[in-house]
C-alpha cells in the first residue's frame, strides 16, 4: 500500500502516527509562566510551574470552557482567570473559591519532556516511548543550539523522505556519487537509513581527506514517530548531527524545527569548539535545505511508478503505516486500523 490509500497513514492530512511531538522552545517557557499551544489540531495549555515541571494540558476549563492559558500559575499548579478554579499539575479540580472546596473535574493532561531545548509533547493513549535521540549519541550529554524554524507546503511525512530519497542527490544536489541506503528498525517506532557507498574517489577533495579517516563517509538517517529525523553526517573524526523536529498543521502541512547538536566539550576551549561547530552545522542544515525548497511548496505527493532507487522511500511508507495512528484533532485511535 502506497501513499494512495486513503486508509494509509504516510501523508494523510487527518490522521498521524503516536508519538512525541514538539510544542515549543524550552526557553520561551519561563518559570511561572503559560502558552496556548496548538498540537495536531488540538488546543492545549502548556506551563511551568515553580519546580521548573512542565505541565500540557487540554486548554479548556472543565467549568465553562475558558481557555487556561489566559490563567494564571500558582506554584506548581494553575487558576482559571474566569472564576478562578485552580487545578494541579494531574489536572485535577483542587479548589472552587465560590464553593470554599473543589469539584470532583478535571482537565486531561499529557506527559511532557524537555531535550535538545525544546518542550515535546507525547501525544498518545498509551505510556510514553522513547523520545527521539540520534542513535550513536544515546547515551552522549550534548550541546544543542535550535536553527531554522520552517514551514512547509507538504505532508512531514513526504518532507522527510527529502533525505533518503538516494536518485535526487545526483540530480538536485549534484553529487558526484551513488548512495545505497541499508534499512534498519531501531525499534518498532524508529528506522535507520544509512548510506554503504564508499565512492567519491572522483573528486579532489574526497582524495585529499580520505587519508584521515579508516571509513566511508557517514550519511545516516533515523526516523521517528514519521516525523522527527536524526542526521548524522561526516568522516569518523567529525560528525555532524541535525534533527529535524516536524509536526503537522493544517491542511496536511509542516512545521518544523531543525536542532543542532554536538557532543558535549569541556572547559572553555570546548565551550567554543562547540559554538563553532554547531554554526559549522547549521552551514551543513542549509546545505541541505538549498535547491529543494520550492518543489515541497508544489509536490502533490503520489509515489505511482517507483524504481530501484526509491526503495528506501518505500520502506519509509511501509515503516510508518505499521505504527499506531490517532486522528487529528481527538488524538483517538483510528477506528479503522
Ligand atoms: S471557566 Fe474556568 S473557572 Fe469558570
Ligand atoms: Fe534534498
Amino acid at each position: 500500500m502506497l501513499s494512495t490509500s486513503p486508509d494509509s497513514t504516510f501523508n494523510n492530512s487527518s490522521q498521524f502516527v503516536e508519538g512525541w511531538y514538539w510544542a515549543l522552545p524550552a526557553r520561551k517557557l519561563k518559570v511561572g509562566k503559560v502558552k496556548a499551544v496548538t498540537l495536531l489540531g488540538r488546543n492545549l495549555a502548556i506551563y511551568r510551574g515553580v519546580s521548573g515541571q512542565v505541565v500540557a494540558m487540554d486548554a479548556y476549563c472543565p467549568h465553562m470552557g475558558a481557555h487556561l492559558a489566559e490563567g494564571k500559575v500558582d506554584g506548581d499548579r494553575i487558576r482559571c482567570f474566569f472564576h478562578n478554579w485552580q487545578y494541579d499539575a494531574q489536572g485535577i479540580c483542587v479548589d472552587v473559591p465560590s464553593l470554599g472546596k473543589p469539584l470532583p473535574v478535571c482537565v486531561k493532561t499529557w506527559s511532557t519532556a524537555e531535550q535538545y531545548g525544546m518542550i515535546w509533547v507525547w501525544v498518545g493513549q498509551e505510556k510514553p516511548r522513547k523520545l527521539p535521540f540520534v542513535p550513536e549519541l544515546e547515551q552522549v550529554d550534548c550541546d544543542y543550539l535550535l536553527g531554522t524554524r520552517f514551514v512547509k507546503n507538504c505532508h512531514p511525512n513526504v518532507l522527510l523522505i527529502n533525505a533518503i530519497d538516494a536518485h535526487h542527490f545526483n540530480t538536485v544536489h549534484n553529487l558526484p556519487l551513488e548512495i545505497v541506503f541499508d534499512s534498519q528498525n531501531l525499534n518498532s517506532n524508529a528506522i535507520t537509513f544509512s548510506n554503504t557507498t564508499r565512492g567519491g574517489d572522483d573528486s579532489g577533495l574526497i582524495r585529499l581527506i580520505r587519508p584521515l579517516y579508516g571509513n566511508e563517509v557517514t550519511y545516516s538517517m533515523c526516523y521517528w514517530y514519521g516525523s522527527t529525523g536524526t542526521v548524522t553526517l561526516g568522516p569518523d573524526f567529525l560528525h555532524f548531527y541535525i534533527i529535524f523536529a516536524l509536526r503537522m498543521i493544517e491542511g496536511g502541512k509542516t512545521e518544523g524545527q531543525t536542532i543542532l547538536v554536538t557532543p558535549k566539550r569541556f572547559g572553555c576551549l570546548g565551550w567554543g569548539v562547540n559554538r563553532g561547530l554547531l554554526w559549522l552545522t547549521q552551514q551543513v542544515g542549509n546545505y541541505f535545505a538549498k535547491g529543494d525548497t520550492q518543489v515541497f511548496q508544489t509536490i502533490k505527493f503520489d509515489l505511482k511508478t517507483p524504481t530501484k532507487a526509491d526503495q528506501s522511500i518505500v520502506q519509509f511508507i511501509q515503516h510508518v503505516n505499521c505504527q499506531k495512528a490517532l486522528v487529528w484533532g481527538t488524538w483517538k485511535a483510528d477506528e479503522k486500523q
